[in-house]
């Protein structure tokens, strides 16, 4: 099974009326893990690199493995550049096998976020390459930006930026952050914003930050200010409009679980031994994440 773009997912997840699973990687552990979940899921899934990530692994490498991998798993899958904030990282995607780029530039002014965000879409479109686009800042990090305080998406704005644009997937900011301490009170996720850009734009809706961030594992590694967006309020977003939730976050929590536990009992080197460990949190991860987003 060849790669896809994105936008066919997005319309598989509109038919069953849920959601397509994006997970970030940054090595073949979790690629495997996660592409054996989708399989025993028998669900498409976003396979997704960060600019970050992109830089850990080598861009050469990184089709050619997810395509081994993909087709090893008989799955559905698209792979997509996460958070691509330079034109040139995007057009690199491109040039490298990408099925699906992410331009964000939601840090810029508006007019500035739509000029760069079309570009890119003149580009994508006509080879086949769906395009996500970002309004709103979402607070804590994405990658090397960080935001003191978010910005909740606007939806009139959101319809214009989807008219000027052109683009197939709208990133918004709703109430989630990156990383592991998403919330400081009780999480609030705003449902009827996500359900008036819907309305207003028609497009699917995608959830950056939308790890569960789950109090076992933040248990085990001491974390436990940690909050992630309980499953019961990620069903409701997925209701209201979301197509596209990703994770981050609970993959590598759960690598990290798997591989303490490993060290603690193996005091031998064999890397197979812990990463291995780790690549099996991971798998169960992936399956619980799976469950909640595309078998909602
Ligand atoms: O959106 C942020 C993702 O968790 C990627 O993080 O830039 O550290 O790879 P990273
Ligand atoms: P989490 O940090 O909640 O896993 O979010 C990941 C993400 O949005 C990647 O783009
Ligand atoms: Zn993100």
């Amino acid at each position: 099974m060849p790669l896809v773009p994105a936008k066919d997912l997005m319309e598989w997840a509109e038919g069953e009326n849920v959601a397509v699973a994006a997970f970030n990687f940054n090595n073949y552990e979790f690629l495997d893990a996660v592409c054996r979940a989708a399989a025993d899921m028998n669900v498409p899934v976003i396979l997704a690199t960060s600019e970050g990530a992109i830089r850990y692994m080598g861009i050469e490498v990184i089709r050619p493995m997810v395509e081994a991998t993909v087709g090893r798993y008989g799955i559905t899958a698209a792979l997509h550049l996460d958070h691509g904030r330079r034109f040139e990282s995007v057009l690199k995607a491109i040039r490298y096998g990408y099925t699906s780029v992410m331009i964000d530039a939601s840090d810029r002014p508006f007019s500035d976020n739509v000029a760069i965000t079309k570009r890119v879409v003149e580009i994508a479109h006509p080879l086949g390459i769906t395009v996500e686009g970002e309004l709103g800042v979402l607070a804590g990090v994405e990658d090397d930006v960080s935001a003191e305080r978010s910005v909740y998406t606007d939806p009139e704005e959101a319809k214009r930026f989807v008219e000027e644009t052109g683009v197939d997937m709208l990133a918004v900011a709703v109430g989630t952050s990156h990383g592991a301490y998403k919330f400081r009170g009780e999480p609030r996720i705003d449902i009827g914003r996500i359900r008036k850009i819907r309305e207003l734009t028609g497009l699917p809706l995608v959830l950056h930050g939308a790890s569960g961030v789950y109090g076992e594992y933040a248990e085990k590694l001491g974390m436990e200010e940690a909050r992630g967006v309980p499953d019961g309020i990620l069903k409701e977003a997925i209701r209201a409009g979301i197509r596209k939730v990703n994770t981050d976050t609970d993959l590598r929590m759960a690598f990290k679980v798997g591989v303490l536990e490993a060290l603690r009992e193996y005091e031998g080197i064999d890397p197979r031994k812990y990463l291995g460990r780790g690549r099996e949190e991971v798998y169960k991860m992936a399956l619980r994440r799976l469950e909640v987003i595309s078998k909602p």
